[in-house]
């Protein structure tokens, strides 16, 4: 698959009603890498990543798409829910034939199904229901569902923020291998500090409301080979909390003195 879309976002600013929610924002999302927005709740990270799919118009600036969305791509922008937004009375097969439907005949959705499967590790479980699954596996069918469309940039917003730790760190490793083997260009939204040094090769912090870009980071290590003991993952860890906490700091002096 094709790793030559980047996007840029272009000063990008947006309120809700009196609400500054995003202010001034300049961004490259490197094509065929991970960028991560990380900051803490409420900071506007799901409105930059609709900003960035094109689900919102900003209020001011833009979002410009670099490169050729690759052979077959029927959405260049798909997201990843982090409630996995599946259909409970379709099967995982046919929850992934919905994004394709009236879209391409059954041979060729046949086919794609049966891959996306197969990179999801879900093969044996195409005539299952969702209920069937368990948290994590459908998440791995949001992800399947996600790639079928042969998107030039997935857009994931805490995609596994609402499983328990084990399952978390497990699809991390998962994900991680199959973004790798795709290599497509990804932005990663979540408000774990492990999880971004896991999944991102560009780690973008958002400060508190409005949310500006505060520190950047750079991991360079290949996604498929980073394990939770690499000093250079703590290090870089370490590094976005404290970028992090003194935002939090400065916001608290600004309350203490007017
Ligand atoms: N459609 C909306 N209308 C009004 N306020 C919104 C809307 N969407 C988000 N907000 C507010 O904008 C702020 C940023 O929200 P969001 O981007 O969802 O933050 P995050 O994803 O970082 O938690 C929050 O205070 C939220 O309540
Ligand atoms: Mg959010």
């Amino acid at each position: 698959m094709s790793a030559a879309v980047s996007l840029r976002a272009e000063g990008i600013s947006h309120r809700f009603g009196p609400l500054e929610v995003l202010s001034g924002i300049d961004l490259e999302i490197r094509p065929g890498e991970v960028t991560v927005l990380l900051g803490p709740s409420g900071c506007g990270k799901s409105t930059l990543l609709a900003i960035l799919g094109g689900l919102l118009k900003p209020e001011r600036g833009r979002v410009v798409m670099h490169g050729t969305p690759p052979p077959g791509c029927l959405n260049p922008l798909t997201y990843v829910f982090q409630d996995f937004a599946l259909l409970p009375w379709r099967r995982v097969a046919a929850n992934i034939s919905l994004v394709l439907e009236g879209r391409l005949p059954r041979p060729e959705r046949e086919a794609r199904i049966a891959e996306v499967l197969a990179l999801t590790g879900l093969s044996d479980f195409a005539h299952a229901w969702p209920r069937q699954l368990s948290g994590g596996m459908r998440q791995r069918l949001g992800i399947a569902r996600a790639l079928a469309v042969r998107p030039a940039v997935l857009l994931m917003d805490e995609p596994l923020s609402a499983l328990d730790t084990p399952t978390r760190l497990l699809l991390q490793d998962e994900f991680a291998a199959t973004i790798a083997r795709t290599g497509l260009t990804c932005v990663y939204v979540t408000h774990n500090l492990g999880e971004a040094v896991r999944m991102g090769h560009d780690i973008v912090v958002l400060s508190r409301r409005p949310g500006r870009i505060g520190h950047r980071l750079r991991l360079e290590t290949p996604l498929a080979q980073r394990h939770a003991e690499d000093p250079a993952l703590r290090a870089a860890e370490a590094e976005l909390w404290n970028a992090i906490r003194a935002d939090a700091a400065a916001a608290t002096n600004e309350m203490d003195h007017g």
